[in-house]
């Protein structure tokens, strides 16, 4: 295999990405991304990497989540306050149930370019390139929005190192203190049974704090009062990755900066395409989704180029079958796995598989299907004696109705009320949280 170099993905086929008509104006916008500051440093990539060696190990659990595509339409501190808060939440609950430390991973602060199954759209016999997130091109249906600007990659660095931020900053700045449990609850979940019932969870751990501080071993627990939050997304427009890639001062190596952790699609994810050749020479974690099509050998070949050394934490496999297909088709991947000695961490994507289109038109999924999939993983893993490592959702902390089913019961009729999704359509936090309670029997047995 030839030698990794930044620009070696320059020399591959790169599917799903942008045709800009003005390459010189790209260029430019390349040149002033390299020098921004990083998002991320080289040392926090490393210390997920050791996190999810945990996982891969079965001593933790991964709860990756975060919208489908992030947007400048809906880019606003409370959103990001709310899906940090679910995601609390939603770890709380399995490591209640559990008893192992969870990872938390938001698809946030960087994932805004979307993979399309086809390249134009068509409405009333009008076509137009398809949107391809808000990195590349705008959501409107006209000529002049779907032209791709690299301007958007400007913006969207932006709003990441805010986003980035407002993160660290609730992460570690007491807003994750496990004393603030209660707090977390978002106000439309007090009527939710999924909302009381993590009441009933919070109120055991208050209880439990006030008895290790009543024996004098609370207060000196310097982890409860904040925790750790990393970010990711897939690294699909590769000119935006290779400009925020830096060589790490301590070790020599190449980080993509723009996040901690980077995946793959399950669109680009040839073994000689520029993806996996690009993101084959950084350090990070990496992603590698898996859908119906994945051949086992390609996924061994994959994780030979992938992660050579075959280190642990290094290379997440999430695999997105759908409900129906998990059983036949992921017990050959794991076998294949099992067979090469590979390390990998195995998690649910139960999303991007279920996704039909409902009788008024709305793109959705349903929530049994989602819980399918992913009871569906935790049974085959099982059965294969292999670990049930995580799971993967596109979820928000807003009350929207994009999903069908949960406790209040969102009808195909309701998707309309609020469907705001720029992409698929995302769990909102009641059916988020009531999922976390479910998933969290399975994790507790499988643990057993
Ligand atoms: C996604 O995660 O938003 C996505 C497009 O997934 P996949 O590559 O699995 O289809
Ligand atoms: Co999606």
């Amino acid at each position: 295999m030839k030698e990794w170099e930044l620009t070696s993905w320059r020399e591959r086929e790169a599917l799903q990405q942008p045709v800009y008509p003005n390459v010189e104006h790209l260029a430019q916008v390349e040149k002033s991304l390299e020098k921004m500051p990083p998002l991320v440093f080289a040392g926090e990539a490393r210390q997920l990497k050791k996190a999810l060696a945990q996982v891969a190990n079965g001593q933790s659990f991964l709860l990756q989540g975060g919208d489908c595509a992030e947007s400048f339409a809906e880019f606003h501190a409370n959103n990001i306050r709310d899906t940090f808060k679910v995601m609390l939440q939603m770890a709380v609950v399995l490591t209640y149930a559990g008893k192992c430390p969870v990872v938390k991973v938001g698809r946030m602060a960087g994932q805004f370019a979307k993979p399309r199954s086809a390249g134009m759209e068509v409405i009333d016999g009008i076509e137009l390139p398809s949107y391809r997130g808000d990195i590349i091109n705008g959501i409107e249906f006209t000529e002049q929005a779907r032209i791709p600007d690299p301007e958007r990659l400007v913006q969207v660095y932006n709003q990441s190192a805010s986003t980035m931020n407002l993160l660290r900053a609730f992460a570690q700045g007491g807003f994750a203190d496990l004393h603030q449990v209660h707090q977390w609850n978002l106000d439309f979940l007090n009527t939710s049974p999924a909302g009381d019932r993590f009441h009933g969870v919070a109120g055991k751990i208050d209880d439990a704090l006030q008895f290790m501080e009543a024996c004098g071993i609370g207060p000196g627990l310097g982890q409860l009062k904040e925790t750790e939050f990393y970010t990711s997304h897939e690294a699909l427009l590769l000119p935006y990755e290779q400009a925020l890639t830096r060589q790490d001062s301590l070790t020599g190596d190449w980080y993509d900066c723009s996040a901690h952790m980077l995946w793959i699609g399950d669109r680009t994810r040839q073994l000689d395409g520029a993806h996996v050749e690009f993101l084959r020479g950084v350090k990070n974690p990496i992603g590698v989704k898996a859908g119906p099509s994945m051949d086992p050998e390609d996924l061994v070949r994959l994780c030979d180029v992938l992660n050579p050394d075959n280190e642990s934490g290094r290379l997440n496999v999430i695999v997105r079958m759908g409900a129906d297909k998990v059983e036949d088709g992921m017990p050959k991947l794991i076998q294949a796995i099992q067979k090469e000695g590979k390390n990998v961490v195995w998690s649910s994507d139960p999303m991007h598989g279920n996704t039909v289109k409902a009788s008024t038109g709305y793109k959705t999924r349903r929530v049994d299907d989602v819980l399918k999939e992913v009871q569906q993983f935790f049974q085959v893993h099982n059965a294969e004696g292999t670990y049930a490592g995580g799971v993967h959702f596109e979820m928000t902390g807003q009350n929207v109705t994009e999903c069908v089913g949960g406790s209040f019961e969102v009808t195909e009729a309701d998707l309309a009320d609020r469907y705001h999704t720029h992409c698929d359509p995302r769990l909102n936090a009641d059916q988020s949280l009531e999922l976390a309670f479910m998933i969290s029997e399975t994790l507790k047995k499988s643990r057993a």
